[in-house]
């Protein structure tokens, strides 16, 4: 499709998304991540209506967002898979947030918000959430996705990536 292969072309990080209703933790890979507000921080995430754990977010009313470091590969496959969710967090190592969401080890962000609006669009829903805690996480570069490809940087050079402030 004309419009999926041109949207292919804007290079998005990699996260994974958390939520957990009652005692079970549901999560998916998403790259429709963005930051929408600083005051107050609000983020956005756009979960197709097939996404199992959609409705489950939306009863929580809270979720995580993770940021894949560029080694997180294997964990970007394993959480965009169709299984039960119990089994993509088997064996996976992690961490709890404030308010128990399940935070991944190794991610180089993590942002734990609370569902503010929900807005269908599509056949997406998208979930507008205000930031209630955030980590900066492992000190590593990111996994990228573009042209419905993987990719990582290979240097500084290649990504250009700016000199890090103090
Ligand atoms: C790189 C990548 C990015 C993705 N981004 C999204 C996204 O932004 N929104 C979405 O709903 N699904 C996205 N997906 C697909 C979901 O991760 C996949 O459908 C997953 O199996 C849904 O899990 P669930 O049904 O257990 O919720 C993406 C998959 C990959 C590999």
């Amino acid at each position: 499709m004309a419009f999926r292969r041109l949207m292919g072309r804007w290079p998005t990080g990699v996260s994974v998304v958390t939520t957990r209703e009652g005692e079970r933790d549901y999560g998916l890979t998403v790259n429709a991540f963005l930051s929408v507000s600083l005051t107050p921080p609000t983020i956005l995430v756009s979960l197709g209506h097939e996404a199992d754990s959609a409705e489950p977010l939306r009863r929580a009313g809270r979720f995580a967002v993770n940021v894949l470091a560029h080694d997180q590969r294997a964990v970007s496959e394993r959480f965009a898979r169709a299984v039960p969710p119990e089994e993509k967090f088997r064996g996976l190592p992690v961490h709890r947030g404030r308010s128990g969401l399940a935070l991944l080890d190794g991610a180089i962000a993590t942002l734990e918000a609370t569902v503010a609006k929900a807005v269908e669009a599509g056949d997406h829903t998208l979930f507008l959430g205000t930031v209630d805690r955030l980590d900066l996480g492992a000190d590593s570069t990111p996994l990228l996705f573009l042209r419905g490809q993987y990719a990582e940087a290979s240097g500084p050079e290649l990504l250009r990536l700016p000199k890090s402030r103090p």
